[in-house]
């Protein structure tokens, strides 16, 4: 947020000077080791990982996190980067039903469409981007929480979610909205449609809706012809799903997969400094269910997903101070 930098220009100024200040004068030698090992004061002396008061969260210095994180793992594809790894290949393929579309050419007539360039690279001493993450729990009802979710600088949502009638409790405003063909539902000119590819079609029909509407069917019938603004649009990197899905999940079965959840946190965590998470989990009684249910039946997690590791690795990094979870209602 804007005010922040100036706000922390400040106190690093008066915080540093009353360190110094007390350090030469009273404090001995190992106090002053103890002093140095706080992190405020390592981002003084080592130049600053990004602009937040907070947190910045790639340059964390938790360990647990560190073993997770892998900061070169590109989130989004580009013209670039669009190559990758045999076996991670291989398990992505395994997620679908073979393909027989060539996926290099599927990547050039993608970027023939949307743009081919490195999105969210900018991190640095003068960024400080806030994120939230809302999904679409029941527990959002009653919580309040609109004005919170609107103070970020990047809203996150996901699939269908509903936005009017609910603002107070969800917000009003969506940056980004994450989907997949099956899921899709069309976007106003200043929200980025970021899809989920599951499978080589999904990306072909990215190409399709954006254009001649060519592709009508995935699994089942989808939209053929999407609204959206073409230059928002971005496809994550199937690479980064897969390490979602080991690294962070640990995974063993090939056939199951990260929700569209939990992706869209960890995407969040690569190109966010600061991440608040909101509608995720169970409301207070227990239920399972999606705040846009008008009758809420008990939600059932599909076998595909592996909710209690999520579930666990949320409230981790929740312990761990790397995220801010509203557990809502
Ligand atoms: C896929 O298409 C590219 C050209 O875009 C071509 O060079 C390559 O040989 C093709 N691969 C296969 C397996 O057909
Ligand atoms: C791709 O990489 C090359 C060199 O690494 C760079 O010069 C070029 O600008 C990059 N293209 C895009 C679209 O990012
Ligand atoms: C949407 O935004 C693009 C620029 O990204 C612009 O060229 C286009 O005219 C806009 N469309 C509408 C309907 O506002």
């Amino acid at each position: 947020m804007r005010w922040c930098k100036s706000t922390k220009v400040i106190f690093v100024v008066l915080f540093s000077t009353a360190i110094f200040t007390v350090t030469i004068h009273k404090v001995p030698y190992g106090h002053f080791k103890d002093l140095v090992n706080n992190s405020m004061v390592e981002r003084f002396l080592h130049g600053e990982p990004c602009a937040c008061m907070e947190r910045c969260l790639a340059a964390s210095d938790d360990m647990w996190f560190a073993e997770h994180f892998k900061k070169d793992v590109p989130p989004v594809l580009s013209l670039n980067n669009s190559a990758f790894p045999d076996h991670i290949f291989k398990w992505w393929q395994s997620l679908q039903s073979r393909s027989k579309a060539n996926y290099s050419q599927v990547i050039t007539e993608l970027f023939s469409v949307i743009p081919g360039e490195e999105w969210y690279r900018d991190d640095g001493p003068s960024r400080c981007r806030t994120c939230a993450v809302v999904g679409n729990s029941g527990n959002l009802l009653g919580s309040y929480y609109g004005p919170i979710i609107d103070n970020h600088d990047f809203v996150f949502r996901m699939n269908k979610a509903p936005v009017e009638g609910y603002e107070k409790d969800v917000g009003s405003r969506t940056t980004h909205r994450i989907m997949y063909p099956e899921s899709a539902t069309h976007l106003d000119n200043n929200t980025h449609l970021v899809l989920l590819p599951f499978k080589t079609l999904d990306i072909q029909w990215v190409t399709s809706a954006l254009t001649d509407g060519s592709i009508k069917r995935t699994r089942f019938k989808v939209i053929d012809k999407l609204q959206a603004n073409k230059d928002k649009v971005m496809v994550m990197h199937p690479a980064f799903m897969h390490y979602v899905h080991n690294t962070w999940l640990h995974i063993k079965s090939r056939r199951s997969y990260p929700s569209t959840g939990f992706l869209v946190l960890i995407f969040a965590l690569h190109i966010c400094d600061e991440v608040s998470v909101f509608g995720f989990g169970s409301n207070s009684k227990g239920t399972w269910h999606h705040y846009f249910e008008k009758t809420p039946k008990s939600f059932k997690r599909t076998g595909k997903h592996s909710g209690g590791i999520e579930h666990e690795t949320i409230l981790e990094l929740q312990e761990r101070k790397l995220i801010d979870l509203y557990t809502g209602w």
